[in-house]
């Protein structure tokens, strides 16, 4: 188990179901399973890889630095983006407040790189968003790059090069750390986010970094605050990225960052949406798993999204507020082999919900389920399914099947939830067919 989680460790109980459950401190982030990511940059006047394209020689620092002069946030409607995100059902939202090319979208008196100081948009862009999500009632979360290739002082820089080695100057890596430690200063008094979600921590060590040291000023500013994993072994909760963990992860917290095409910031030449219907059934297999998707959106540089990715929220807000119950507040569902699909547990383990491919009809089973159905539903046409429990032998502990027969068109265009309803916390046979 990794470092960060030995402080929560302490603090954690054990479910019905026998998940392990965080503490307090994370309890709004574990129930809100839906958060918007939003890659918002230079990069997108170009439409090019965030901060990589330079670093992997796509293009040089210098002509990547003059889309500086193209970020001109015209449309950038802050509380647009608020609505839309509310609308999705996401109940948080992480903004990249630095990425690692090193342009802040607050107004930084560190240096001169920010979108206030150095581009025609020439006002904090960070803070007016971050008020219009708390006036939404949603949490909010800042992104923060602790790699920082433009700085002078730090010594990263393209992929195959580095401006100095960190051993031989240690005042220079000093002089950014303070750098660094000051524009986290100025995000902690100006916004005070919900959530801290680092990145680029593999460049240096914990002590390099002093991660610890962050991680103390932080909690103590902000008690309640919520930090990601990419501290170097500092942070509350694991963040994979992009590729569903296959087997269930088994941190008491955790997040999978996913793009909505195959790219964390606008290009326009990148049409590879996913479908609303692949979308959900991402997010199906996460909450099943207990864990949270935070859905990236890239606006281009006057600030507008771009339609695939509103109508991909829109969509999402439609199924979201649909099943709302089998969603939010939840906690990961059946251990694999029980049922062939996702499902989630009401916390008392009173009602559990299965997730099954839109459009399907016909017969859904379930092995080894000790509990009598009370009633089993279609959540949002309150289809009502009559159970069928075959080989069940009176004398026998090995539960019978339970069957349910999905009539034709009483599912969702995209994933339909079915809920069965227990009056005992659902007990699971996980034997091997005998007697004991
Ligand atoms: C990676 C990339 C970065 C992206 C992040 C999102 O760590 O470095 O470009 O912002 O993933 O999780």
């Amino acid at each position: 188990m990794k470092k960060y989680f030995a402080g929560i460790l302490l603090a954690i109980a054990v479910s019905a179901s026998g998940q392990q459950l965080p503490d307090m401190k994370l309890q709004w982030f574990n129930d809100a399973k839906l958060g918007i990511f939003i890659h918002w940059g230079i990069y997108a006047v170009n439409g090019i890889d965030e901060s990589w394209s330079f670093h992997n020689h796509k293009i040089s620092h210098e002509d990547y630095m003059k889309q500086l002069n193209g970020f001109t946030a015209l449309n950038y409607d802050p509380a647009k983006w608020a609505g839309l995100i509310k609308e999705s059902g996401a109940r948080y939202a992480v903004i990249t407040s630095k990425h690692h090319d090193g342009v802040a979208l607050w107004d930084t008196k560190m240096n001169k790189l920010s979108v206030p100081a150095s581009t025609p948009a020439k006002r904090d862009v960070l803070s007016p968003f971050i008020g219009e999500l708390r006036k939404a009632g949603l949490k909010t979360g800042l992104y923060y790059s602790l790699i920082d290739w433009t700085h002078p002082d730090y010594p990263g820089f393209l992929r195959d090069s580095v401006k100095y080695n960190l051993a031989g100057n240690p005042v220079k890596w000093q002089n950014f750390l303070t750098f660094m430690n000051g524009q986290l200063s100025e995000l902690q008094q100006l916004i005070n986010p919900d959530l801290w979600w680092f990145d680029g921590d593999w460049e240096h060590s914990a002590s390099e970094w002093q991660a610890a040291e962050i991680r103390h000023k932080l909690l103590n500013y902000n008690p309640k605050t919520i930090i990601n994993g990419r501290l170097a072994g500092f942070g509350d909760y694991d963040t994979p990225e992009q590729n569903f963990p296959v087997t269930r992860p088994d941190s008491p917290a955790w997040e999978l960052c996913m793009t909505m095409n195959d790219s964390w910031g606008y290009q326009g030449r990148d049409t590879n949406y996913k479908t609303p219907y692949e979308v959900i059934s991402i997010f199906a297999d996460v909450i099943g798993y207990g864990g949270n998707l935070l859905l990236d959106i890239g606006p281009k540089a006057d600030g507008t999204i771009p339609a695939e990715q509103v109508n991909l929220l829109k969509e999402m807000g439609k199924w979201t507020s649909k099943h709302q119950e089998a969603i939010f507040g939840t906690i990961a569902g059946l251990p694999q082999g029980h049922f062939y699909g996702p499902s989630t547990l009401s916390p008392d383990s009173l009602n559990l919900y299965l997730f099954i491919s839109g459009g399907s009809c016909g017969q859904v089973m379930v092995k080894g389920l000790k509990n009598k159905v009370l009633k089993a539903v279609v959540l949002g046409t309150e289809t009502e399914l009559h159970p069928k429990v075959v080989g069940k032998i009176s004398w026998s502990p090995v539960p019978g099947l339970l069957f349910l027969d999905l009539p034709e068109g009483a599912g969702d265009e995209y994933m339909t939830v079915v809920r069965l309803s227990f009056n005992e916390p659902v007990s699971l046979y996980r034997g091997k067919g005998g007697l004991q």
